[in-house]
């Protein structure tokens, strides 16, 4: 066995394809290198002769894909000098730029949607000492003003529209056709900004023309109902979604997004919040993979695609799991029955026992 191979995070492992040289201080926490796991329990019920892979980047340090963009984001804010990034965010981005400044050592400002961000991601954005500011708007609002204070003040932005965050996240793309030897025929994502298809198209595409692999996937989005520019063809206004990290009405990447589905033949879809929170609580039941709302809606998607045939038997499909279940403890509650009936017995070994007996 293979010893001393110490995993140091993607700008190490694909430096040859990032924006970095030997004198970048490069800013990781060991990002990237997710588990792509195979369904077993989905695809038999579903009676589909089907590949269904999850990517779960919910297991990268903060808990979301993010921190493959942040990482490049923050390396490179901090080679230009940069003292101070500034986000707007439904609570991942936050999380991931308070942590990596801290790692920096440099100052990181949150712009956050005042009762739409889920709990977890607030607590992380607390713990990692990033300076909150927390605003009466929602997202888009939150975006357009971190655009105008960036040109009044000495801070980089790390949202998506800084081009190193994509250049991070397209390693995704990477990972999954090393491990499968070749592009899935579909990918399916969770869209907010679209900054996270966008950039895994481009991996898919830098790969493919270094002949690496010789395919490449249909790109498929899938938005929540009430947060679905890309369906109604315009921005929306006053987007709503309980998956709050996809309550996003005016996407960064818009013009970026179009592209992709007309280079990939690929196409958006919607989910009402009640399929994208079954597929959630299906796929921690059934697989033990828990993710938050947003990714789930990558599933919820497939899945239903898978059925009506969209999506042929026979093929390979990945959908990426965006964030960690961990992240919405209040969501995740909310929709389980048990947490309704549970009630303490006592603690004795005839009552415990009393209780497993009458389940087993
Ligand atoms: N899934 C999760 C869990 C997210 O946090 C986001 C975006 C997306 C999907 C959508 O990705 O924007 O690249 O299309 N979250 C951003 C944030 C907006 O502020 O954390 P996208």
């Amino acid at each position: 066995m293979a010893i001393g191979n110490r995993y140091l995070g993607l700008i190490d492992r694909y430096r040859d394809h990032l924006p970095v040289n030997d004198d970048t201080r490069v800013i990781s926490l060991g990002e990237g290198n997710t588990p792509l796991i195979k369904l077993k329990n989905i695809p038999n019920l579903l009676g589909k002769d089907i590949d269904i892979y999850v990517k779960y980047e919910g297991l990268n340090p903060t808990g979301s894909f993010k921190d493959r963009g942040m990482c490049m984001a923050v390396t490179k804010a901090v080679e230009d000098g940069s003292e101070a990034i500034i986000c707007a965010s439904t609570g991942n981005t936050s999380a991931s730029a308070a942590a990596y400044a801290a790692r920096a050592g440099i100052k990181a400002f949150v712009l956050i949607p005042e009762g739409k961000i889920a709990m977890g991601k607030l607590a992380q954005a607390m713990m990692y000492g990033a300076e909150i500011i927390q605003i009466s708007g929602n997202f888009d609002e939150g975006m357009e003003l971190v655009k105008q204070v960036a040109k009044e003040a000495p801070v980089t932005i790390v949202n998506s529209i800084n081009p190193f965050r994509l250049q991070g996240q397209k390693t995704a793309a990477f990972e999954i056709m090393e491990e499968l030897g070749t592009a899935p025929d579909y990918h399916c994502l969770p869209v907010g900004n679209a900054g996270n298809i966008s950039a895994h198209w481009m991996g898919y595409c830098e790969y493919k023309k270094n002949g690496v692999v010789n395919n490449s996937p249909v790109m498929v989005g899938y938005q929540a109902e009430g947060s679905a520019p890309f369906m109604r063809g315009k921005m929306v206004d006053d987007p709503e979604t309980i998956a709050t990290a996809i309550r996003i009405g005016h996407p960064q990447s818009w013009d970026k997004a179009w592209v992709v589905k007309k280079e990939s033949n690929g196409w958006f879809d919607e989910l009402t919040d009640q399929e994208i929170l079954n597929t959630q609580k299906m796929l921690s039941e059934q697989e033990g993979v828990f993710c938050e709302p947003a990714s789930a809606a990558s599933l919820a998607g497939a899945l239903r695609d898978i059925k009506t045939g969209k999506i042929p038997e026979g093929s390979k499909v990945v959908c990426t799991l965006t964030g960690n279940g961990l992240k919405d403890p209040d969501t995740a509650i909310g929709q389980c029955q048990q947490a309704e009936t549970l009630k303490s017995i006592p603690a004795t070994l005839e009552a415990v026992t009393k209780a497993v007996l009458a389940e087993v």
